[in-house]
């Protein structure tokens, strides 16, 4: 298998069979012992440049570049960098990639990891632009997925919450779409839908239905994906109060639900996911934010000897 992508951008740049390549060399590392694994990365420099703030995207990248015995260097946060004296994310990555082989970047804004590639004489890994794309999000959103049902293909998918701004749920549909025989459900506020440009990219390709109703569709969902109601994508804030505890799930949705379910959460959650669900069978998101390293080391490792034209 030949992987061609220099950049991680968007999980919509992925063919099925990059997306197979990922989560079997993820699956490798994870089987690997630490001593064969701890010289994957030895010389190579990571930038892990977050203009926004993030725990396990940032943290699970950091280790990944660690136990791989590279270094890293970078910001958690834009304020301590020059992009407070207004230099621009051109110049910001140009510099970067000065010091360093790979850039892992979050940004407010959509497409900014887009306009970093095409500066960049290295490779950039988007760890979220807007409410655009998270695609290595998704990578592990499969990782995790395939771990715990031995396949993806045929299965049906809930995804709950706010699917207007949630970049996470807007990759993982992208790449559902890839595979054959998905259902995806989509429940969320009518103010808060899937955007219509992403519903008319996958039509064709997986079988969508929509609806308000958490209880509508939750006796046929193998996976449940929550997402929390993004605050700092409001422009009005009465809007978000209003909405901001539109599902709050519970135990008690476990009484309608099949054998083997399972509740998957990008995290951060707020209100959407009661703690009480997290001692159930049906938690499945600690250990899909675990399954970050192993995803975030393969990928790495894939990009570590890209040369971009
Ligand atoms: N899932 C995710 O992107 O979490 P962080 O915002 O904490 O990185």
């Amino acid at each position: 298998m030949v992987f061609s992508l220099t950049d991680i951008l968007s999980i919509s740049d992925f063919s099925r069979e990059d997306i197979e390549f990922v989560l079997q060399e993820a699956a490798t590392m994870e089987k690997m012992p630490e001593s064969k694994k701890s010289g994957l990365l030895r010389g190579i420099v990571v930038a892990s440049l977050f203009f926004e703030p993030s725990t396990r995207t940032r943290l699970s990248f950091e280790t990944a570049i660690q136990s791989l015995g590279g270094e890293v260097i970078g910001f958690a946060d834009a304020k301590v960098s020059s992009t407070k004296k207004g230099e621009s994310l051109s110049d910001t990555i140009r510099i970067a990639g000065g010091y360093a082989d790979v850039i892992v970047m979050r940004h407010w804004i959509e497409g900014a990891a887009r306009r970093a590639a095409e500066v960049s004489s290295k490779p950039i890994i988007n760890g979220g632009d807007g409410s655009n794309q998270h695609p290595t999000q998704t990578l592990l959103d499969l990782y995790t997925i395939k771990k715990q049902f031995g396949k993806i293909d045929g299965l049906n998918v809930g995804m709950l919450g706010d699917l207007k701004y949630g970049r996470t749920v807007h990759s993982l549909l992208y790449a559902l779409a890839d595979f054959k025989g998905v259902k995806v459900f989509l429940i969320s506020p009518e103010s808060l839908k899937m955007p219509q440009n992403i519903l008319d990219d996958v039509e064709g390709k997986v079988e969508v239905r929509e609806t308000e109703k958490v209880e509508e569709f939750l006796p046929q969902l193998d996976v449940l994906y929550a997402t929390r109601i993004q605050k700092e994508r409001f422009v009005d804030e009465f809007e978000y109060e209003q909405i901001k505890n539109v599902y709050i799930l519970g135990k008690e949705i476990l009484k309608h639900t099949k054998k083997g379910f399972k509740i998957m959460h990008p995290l951060p959650r707020v209100n959407e996911l009661k703690p009480e669900l997290d001692s159930t069978e049906a938690a499945l998101y600690f250990e899909q934010a675990r399954n970050g390293v192993p995803v975030r080391q393969a990928l790495l490792n894939i990009l570590k000897d890209v040369k971009k034209e």
